[in-house]
C-alpha cells in the first residue's frame, strides 16, 4: 500500500505541466480516483492549449495557475491561491526543465561557453525548485506523507559523467541535486512526513529530447505515458530514509 492509498483526499500540485512529463502526470492523476484536486502549473498560455482545456473540462479536480519559475513573486502567488483552497499537499512534482530554447543550445566544447546562458540554466533548472521549497513549505508541512520531487537528470549526476559537453544543463542538474539534498535536510526537522526526491526519467520522448533522440536506440526512448508510470511507481514506493536521494525510473539510486 502506498502512502497515496493511506490518505483520503490527495492533493496534489504539477509545476510546469504544459506539455511533456508534466502534462503526462496531470493526465495520469486525473484519470486516478484517489487523487480529489490536482492544481497544474503552465508559464505561456501558447504552450498550454491542452491542459488549459484538460482543466475547463475537469473544473471540480484540475485548477490551472501561470508561473514563470524564474519569477519568485509569480510561485509565491501561485502557492497562496492554492492555499485559499486546500491547507495540504500531498504529492508536488516539479516538471520544468530547459535544455535549449532558440539561440540557448547545450554547449559542445567550452568555446561554446557563454555566461548568459549559463544563468539562464541555474535560474530554470535549479534555482525555480529551492524557491519553490522555500514556499511549500507551509502546504506540505502536515502530519500525513507528502512528497516533493524535482525531475533532474543522470547527466547531472557528477559520478557517472564520461561522456562531458553539456556544460550548463549538467551543472544546473547537480545543482538542483544538491539543492534538493539541502532541502531534504532542513525539511526532515521543519517538516519531518515531507519525502523530497530528485527523479531521473529516462530519455522520454518530449519537445526536451526532440533534438537528440537519433542516437537513442527505439526501445530505450520512453513514451511520456511510460515514464509518468514509472515515476510515479517510484514516489508511491519512496520509504522513510529515502528523503534526500536521486532515484532513476526503475527505482534504484544514482550516483552524485
Ligand atoms: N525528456 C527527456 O528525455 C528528459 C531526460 C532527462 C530529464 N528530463 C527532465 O524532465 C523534465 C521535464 O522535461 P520534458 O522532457 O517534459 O520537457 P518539455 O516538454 O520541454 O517540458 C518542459 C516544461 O518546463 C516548462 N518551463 C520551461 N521553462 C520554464 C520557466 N521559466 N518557468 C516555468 N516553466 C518552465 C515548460 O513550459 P513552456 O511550455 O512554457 O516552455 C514545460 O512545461 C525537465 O526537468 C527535464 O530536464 C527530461
Amino acid at each position: 500500500m502506498s502512502f497515496i492509498d493511506e490518505i483520503n483526499q490527495v492533493n496534489a500540485l504539477i509545476v510546469g505541466a504544459s506539455q511533456g512529463i508534466g502534462l503526462g502526470f496531470v493526465k495520469k492523476l486525473l484519470s486516478d480516483e484517489r487523487i480529489s484536486k490536482i492544481y497544474a502549473t503552465y508559464r505561456q498560455a501558447e504552450s498550454a492549449g491542452e491542459l488549459i482545456t484538460l482543466a475547463d473540462n475537469n473544473s471540480e479536480r484540475l485548477m490551472c495557475l501561470s508561473v514563470d519559475i524564474t519569477e519568485e513573486a509569480q510561485i509565491a502567488e501561485a502557492i497562496k491561491k492554492i492555499s485559499h483552497q486546500v491547507n495540504k499537499l500531498h504529492l508536488v512534482v516539479n516538471c520544468v526543465g530547459l535544455l535549449h530554447e532558440g539561440n540557448l543550445q547545450p554547449e559542445k566544447s567550452l568555446r561554446q561557453i557563454n555566461p548568459e546562458n549559463l544563468l539562464r540554466y541555474f535560474q530554470v533548472n535549479s534555482i525555480g525548485a529551492v524557491l519553490l521549497a522555500k514556499h511549500l513549505l507551509p502546504l506540505l508541512k502536515h502530519k500525513e506523507r507528502s512528497v516533493f520531487a524535482s525531475i533532474s537528470a543522470k547527466v547531472g549526476s557528477i559520478g557517472d559523467n564520461q561522456l562531458g559537453g553539456w556544460y550548463g544543463y549538467r551543472a544546473s542538474k547537480a545543482a538542483l541535486n544538491m539543492f534538493m539534498r539541502t532541502t531534504a535536510i532542513e525539511y526532515a526537522r521543519s517538516s519531518p512526513k515531507t519525502l523530497v526526491v530528485t527523479l531521473h526519467p529516462g530519455t522520454t520522448d518530449t519537445r526536451l529530447s526532440l533534438p537528440f533522440q537519433g542516437n537513442v536506440p527505439a526501445e530505450k526512448l520512453f513514451s511520456v505515458e511510460r515514464s509518468v508510470s514509472q515515476l510515479l511507481d517510484v514516489i508511491e514506493q519512496l520509504k522513510d530514509g529515502d528523503s534526500g536521494q536521486f532515484f532513476s525510473w526503475d527505482g534504484s539510486r544514482l550516483p552524485w
